[in-house]
């Protein structure tokens, strides 16, 4: 049983394999939390202390005990009004307009599997996988119920919280904040990690002390953002990549979100996950209910590498869903980097045959291919096939592909119009503006809105017109650009961003069962909207427009904290790079692209007699090793941000192979040598390197490394193969 709840003690324990959960309901009825962290058993409410402590307010329930009080008190679910002054999970604003929101316990259920979250995206698992509590807890005032969710993956080492706020009163309430994750605790020194960015350089690592005061980061544009990725960690002061506790939280939402870390003046530290309150007021009439996106919770003892391989495990297996949850991807090559808006039919069917020859698997014809777009400043939602400028029908150009042995996508932008296009003529108030303003342009581009079934509808059947034309096997969502003019012609306008991201739940649910088949790939300008709510429809997201093979390790680095290589778009793109300007050797960008899912994004035609050998050669690897890409365990050996070289891995699970890719980042007079260090390996093992032959014992392979080379090049690039013999 993962979920036990002590009926003599009023105690919640939620068990995984090594980790334990552990809440209590109080002599008021209020949930206090009492411990998250490494396995442990028993009663953990001697952690809670109770002095009388200047102006820490007590609850009226407390009578004259004034070392009650909810200001001290670990919470698991702190709202505003009841004297806790430190960041709330839940803001209500009555119908008197008083912010108050005194939660008591009602009751609850323990279920068998995984609870689901109606219109968002959720990690799913069956009976026998997972274990469900719904705690009830109620305001006696103004009845507002709230349904607090929480499943445990046992085997995973994962928990999943998610909150319902319902109306159960008869007045209108208005939901100023929603999280759905709280962490508090009573002791203890902490950092933040975080992955900040932009575009083309997402997903930095940093991290700071979680000090006395409040820090936040998150999104109000709309999207997930490329600015600050929806996952973070709390981690000890002394953990590192190897050893150390910390915490994860994975927020599985592509909008707009709030992370708040503070650290109280009791020296306690709490953490909030859940949608930003910017921009959001949602009115609950009476019956009515919000669902708060879903935090996916993990500990680890093990560093920052423990955590990621759970959480890899938990998004492969639990998020990403369709056909190709497991199955390999195919070897793409993207006309995007290759002719941007400058093609025509015969460029997209010699691309498939250079790609045929290759050894390539597919051909996705980028942005440019419907209604009138030479350029980004027009044709968008027009999803009209310009057969003019293809020479021929959308199917008979995926025919012809097709019959050159070669797959065939597309690549769309359904939330997005062009003031200059048919669609908004004909419906300007379809696009995300404010009447009495003048919107604001990005891209020169607006946003639909999204929010609206009647505009979802009308792109829903023009898009899946165009991909009932043909063999289309794979499909590039994209986003470019972020949600500025928040409003809605026809929504209440307090929750038209949380609408807009569930309209486009709905679509892509929608896509996914009428094409259960077709691949999609998420993308938002790169990697604007890598988030694991997008994973549940799109297995794989284009990490970033940045295919800088230098610039892409540091990006890949600090999306392989939460997120599956699996999930990750990596091409190898044309020298000198589009986005930097630098020259890196093929070699380099294949070992550095042969990471996620594979591709290249340039034009085949351009590369010599010697370069098409070298692509034949890197397909053949990458179709060699993607298993072990794709569901082996991925290992960081370095901070590429900090350290003279790149470097990480891929293990098996039964350990037998490892595949190690490295990348020097720095070449000096009289170079140094460095040392890369394997993980996870069978220390008794013998495991041979695949090119020299030579022995190495796994614990040798993990206690003293292995020296890299010193070569006389700018970011030479290795990769070793290690098998076990016999
Ligand atoms: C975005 C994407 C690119 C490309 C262009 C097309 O920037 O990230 O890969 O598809 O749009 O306009």
């Amino acid at each position: 049983m993962a979920i036990l709840f002590q009926e003599n003690d009023r105690t919640f324990t939620l068990q995984t394999k090594q980790t334990t959960y552990q809440m209590k309901i109080d002599d008021f009825g209020y949930l206090l939390h009492l411990y998250y962290g490494g396995k442990i058993s028993g009663n953990m409410d001697y952690l809670l202390t109770y002095y009388d402590r200047g102006f820490s307010a007590n609850p009226y329930d407390a009578g004259n005990d004034r070392t009650y009080s909810m200001d001290a008190l670990p919470q698991e679910y702190p709202t505003t009004g009841t004297a806790d002054y430190r960041n709330s999970a839940l803001v209500i604003r009555n119908y008197d307009e008083s912010e108050c929101c005194d939660l008591r316990y009602t009751g609850h259920e323990i279920t068998k599997g995984k609870y689901g979250l109606p219109g968002l995206p959720a990690v799913y698992a069956d009976d026998k996988e997972a274990q469900t509590l719904a705690i009830r807890l109620e305001d006696a005032v103004n009845k507002v119920q709230v349904r607090l969710l929480y499943s445990v993956l046992e085997e995973d080492d994962i928990i999943t919280r998610s909150a319902q706020i319902i109306n159960g009163g008869t007045g209108h309430v208005v939901v100023e904040k929603a999280a759905s994750a709280c962490l508090d605790f009573v002791a203890g020194d902490f950092d933040l990690v975080s992955f900040y960015g932009r575009h083309a350089m997402e997903r930095n690592m940093q991290r700071v002390p979680i000090s006395h005061g409040s820090q936040l980061i998150g999104s109000r544009r709309g999207s997930s953002s490329h600015q600050y990725n929806p996952a973070v960690i709390v981690a000890g002061r002394d953990t590192t990549e190897e050893y150390g506790s910390c915490y994860g939280m994975v927020f599985v939402y592509s909008g707009n979100f709030l992370c708040e870390a503070e650290q109280d003046q009791y020296n306690q530290t709490r953490v909030i996950m859940g949608l930003h309150s910017d921009l959001f007021h949602y009115a609950l009439e009476a019956g009515e209910i919000l669902t708060v996106p879903e935090t996916i919770l993990c500990y680890s003892d093990r560093g920052f590498g423990g955590l990621s391989v759970k959480y890899h495990h938990c998004i492969r297996d639990h998020v990403c869903r369709g056909a190709y949850k497991n199955s390999p991807r195919p070897v793409l090559v993207n006309s995007w980097e290759a002719a941007y808006f400058h093609f025509d039919g015969e460029t997209i069917c010699q691309l498939a045959k250079d790609a045929a020859a290759l050894g390539i698997d597919m051909v996705v014809m980028d942005d440019g291919w419907f209604g009138k777009r030479e350029d980004d400043n027009s044709g968008l939602g027009d999803w009209q096939v310009n057969e003019k400028k293809l020479g021929c029908s959308l199917g008979e150009l995926t025919k012809k592909v097709n019959e050159i042995g070669v797959k065939f996508g597309i690549w769309i932008e359904p939330e997005m119009v062009s003031e200059d296009s048919d669609l908004y003529r004909a419906h300007p108030d379809w696009a995300m503006i404010n009447p009495r303003r003048n919107p604001v342009r990005s891209r020169n581009q607006l946003v639909l809105d999204f929010s609206r079934v009647e505009v979802r509808d009308h792109i829903f059947e023009q898009i899946c017109s165009v991909l009932d034309q043909g063999n289309i096997e794979y499909v590039k969502w994209d986003m470019n650009r972020s949600i500025s003019d928040v409003y809605s012609a026809d929504n209440r306008q307090g929750r038209v961003a949380y609408d807009y991201v569930l309209g486009v739940y709905d679509f892509l649910e929608k896509l996914t069962a009428r094409y259960p088949h077709l691949l999609i790939e998420g993308c938002c300008g790169g990697g604007g909207r890598f988030d694991a709510g997008m994973l549940y429809y799109t297995p794989q997201i284009w990490c970033s427009d940045n295919t800088d093979a230098v610039d892409r390790l540091r990006i890949q680095y600090g999306t392989s904290f939460f997120y599956p290589m699996s999930a990750i778009g990596a091409h190898v793109s044309a020298v000198p790079n589009h986005q930097t300007g630098r020259g890196i050797s093929l070699h380099t960008r294949g070992i550095v692209a042969m990471t996620g899912a594979f591709g290249y994004e340039l034009s085949l035609g351009k590369l010599s007699e010697e370069e098409k050998e070298q692509v034949k050669e890197q397909i053949r690897l990458y179709k060699e090793y993607e298993t072990l890409i794709g569901n082996g365990d991925y290992y960081r050996l370095s901070n590429p941000f900090k350290d003279a070289y790149a470097a990480w891995m891929f293990v098996s699970k039964d350990r037998r192979t490892v595949l190690l890719h490295v990348v020097m980042l720095e070449n000096h007079g009289n170079m140094t040598v460095s040392y890369v260090k394997l993980k996870d390996l069978l220390p008794d093992a013998s495991y041979e390197e695949k090119e020299s032959k030579r022995c190495y014992q796994g614990s040798a392979l993990m206690q003293a490394g292995i020296p890299l080379p010193v070569e006389m090049k700018e970011y030479p690039a290795y990769q070793f193969l290690f098998t076990v013999k016999g």
